[in-house]
């Protein structure tokens, strides 16, 4: 039955997507039914690739997946979960530095909408010091992201940045 199924949102900027993101993708996706993977669209951040772009990105990168479903939401996180009949949001945390404002996030949420969990998944240590803003700065200063990125974002960066 359709309201039996488990979903989860996993909201972030993906700008770009990252093997760390793929990690707790595939983590989540052993938990529940359907993983929505919800793309901000947050004017608020300067980003490097279109909404639309990060999206195409993230669809390329899981479709192999076949319980992950690609999104993007505008407003408050918490009104877009609901709407997708989702229980649960998920958030990668890497490291301690990234507590203080995932608790801060975790915790409005709930004041905004108590039925929504927040659960937290840690991506595996090698992608501690992981995030798209390193990438793209590396790949801008023609290093290489290859071990850090899937196959189509490393394309996209390349196009981006002139580099082969
Ligand atoms: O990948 P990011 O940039 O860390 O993701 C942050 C994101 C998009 C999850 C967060 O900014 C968010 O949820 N924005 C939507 C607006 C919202 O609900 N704000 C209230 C959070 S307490």
């Amino acid at each position: 039955m359709h309201s039996a199924l488990k979903r989860v949102v996993y909201p972030g900027s993906f700008d770009p997507v990252t093997n760390g993101h793929l990690d707790v993708i595939q983590r989540a996706a052993t938990i529940f039914d359907e993983v929505i993977v919800a793309v901000a669209r947050n004017a608020e951040k300067r980003a490097l690739f279109s909404t639309e772009e990060r999206m195409e990105l993230l669809r390329q990168s899981t479709a192999h997946l076949e319980k992950v479903r690609v999104a993007s939401f505008q407003g408050l996180l918490v009104n877009f979960a609901k709407e997708q009949g989702a229980s649960a949001v998920v958030r990668g945390l890497r490291a301690i530095s990234d507590f203080e404002f995932e608790f801060q996030m975790a915790l409005m949420n709930r004041k905004l909408e108590p039925t929504l969990e927040t659960l937290f998944l840690m991506p595996r240590e090698e992608y501690t010091s992981l995030s798209s803003r390193v990438v793209k700065e590396i790949a801008q200063l023609g290093g290489q992201v290859a071990p850090f990125v899937p196959a189509p974002v490393l394309e996209s960066l390349a196009k981006k940045f002139g580099s082969a």
